[in-house]
């Protein structure tokens, strides 16, 4: 825990790649996870660096596994081969986004473009569940890559192993360095956390409180496929934000209370700031230039059910229900809650969008236990 490295100890200046390595299978698996605290704005664009200390909920059942089979290329000076298969589909799309991700790479881990690369991947999570597969994917990426860096360079210690995986991933995608351990991770500088850095994600430096270790995150689909605006470009309309600095000052409050309710078991505050984060994440949408809206009718029409069910509950059982929303940038509601909530958000669920439960939403997804 208490290793911090920095992005020169990821470094590799001189490598031999060893003769039995000249052809070889690998196969890696990385969860997906769901911000509380969220990530939005980038320091520097092509480092990946955060405007802002985040923090997530990794989803340990929804996960990517990718084999990859290498060959080292007959040709050195030419650029590898890359073919990447989802599901047993060819994607050339993917190739273009992951050549560049090796580009951005190539420092820490030189030794990739020694090889062409086949890749088959698979989500356990349906297509179009509301979680973005970039997270998972890229994680599992890099774990592949740390394997074959151990293949050549032998074993490193279980601390560099997770900060280079996570180091490495960013690279791919800023939210994929958070999806390399279970149950929590930060990611960006934060004075709270002394290891919290913004060049890979560090674990909660507490025990979560046993109330929070069976949570469960329900996602109620309103919109599948493609996003109007994607969050490359969301990204970078925060650099001229009119909010910028105010958001920036509220991600470190919102840091240190809802690390502070994981630490004490404090559902309410737990609620609170991962409620306010996501409508934060959707007002910084809508007040940039230009401004535009991710959210549907269906989506603050729900939300709104929500809080009149707990209020109407908490009125009747003198318990307030400990179930709240998260949204990431898109139309659908994450619902986190304790697993022993889980028969009664259903049923809740079931009354409310009928329609949508019938064939439409992802459900429970333990995050802590592993
Ligand atoms: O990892 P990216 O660049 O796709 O950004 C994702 C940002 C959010 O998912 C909206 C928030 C977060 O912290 O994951």
């Amino acid at each position: 825990m208490s290793d911090i490295f920095h992005p020169e100890d990821f470094i590799i200046r001189q490598y031999a790649i060893p003769p039995g390595l000249h052809t070889l299978k690998l196969s890696a698996e990385a969860p997906s996870n769901i911000a509380l605290v969220k990530y939005w704005g980038k320091k520097a664009e092509a480092e990946q660096i955060p405007m802002n200390p985040s923090v997530s909920f990794t989803l340990s059942r929804s996960k990517t596994t990718t084999q990859a089979s290498l060959n080292l290329k007959k040709h050195p000076e030419k650029a590898p081969h890359l073919t990447f298969y989802l599901d047993g589909e060819h994607k050339p799309s993917f190739e273009t986004k992951i050549r560049t991700f090796l580009e951005r790479i190539r420092p820490y881990a030189p030794f990739v473009w020694d090889y062409d690369w086949v890749w088959h991947s698979h989500n356990t999570f349906p297509h179009g569940s509301g979680i973005a597969s970039s997270a998972s994917g890229f994680a599992a990426l890099a774990g592949l890559i740390m394997q074959l860096e151990e293949k050549i360079f032998g074993i490193r210690n279980n601390a560099f192993r997770r900060a280079k995986t996570s180091f490495l991933a960013r690279l791919g995608s800023g939210s994929a360095a958070r999806s390399v351990a279970a149950p929590a991770m930060i990611w960006g500088r934060y004075a709270g956390v002394k290891t919290a850095t913004d060049w890979y994600a560090v674990p909660l430096p507490f025990a979560l409180h046993p109330d929070f270790e069976d949570v469960r995150d329900t996602i109620i689909l309103f919109e599948q496929g493609q996003k109007a605006v994607s969050s490359t470009q969301g990204h970078r309309l925060i650099h001229n934000h009119p909010f910028k600095h105010e958001r920036i000052q509220q991600a470190h409050r919102h840091m240190d209370g809802l690390l502070e309710a994981l630490r004490t078991g404090d559902w309410d505050t737990f609620g609170r700031i991962t409620e306010a984060e996501a409508l934060m994440l959707h007002a910084l949408m809508m007040t940039s230039e230009p401004y535009y809206i991710l959210m549907r009718p269906e989506t603050l029409g729900f939300i709104q059910s929500l809080w009149n069910w707990r209020l109407i509950w908490e009125e009747q059982q003198h318990e307030r229900p400990p179930v709240y929303f998260s949204l990431d940038a898109g139309a659908n509601v994450h619902l986190l809650y304790p697993g022993h909530w889980h028969t009664r958000v259903m049923e809740w669920l079931h009354a409310t969008v009928p329609d949508i439960m019938s064939h439409n939403a992802y459900i429970a997804d333990s995050v802590a236990k592993e």
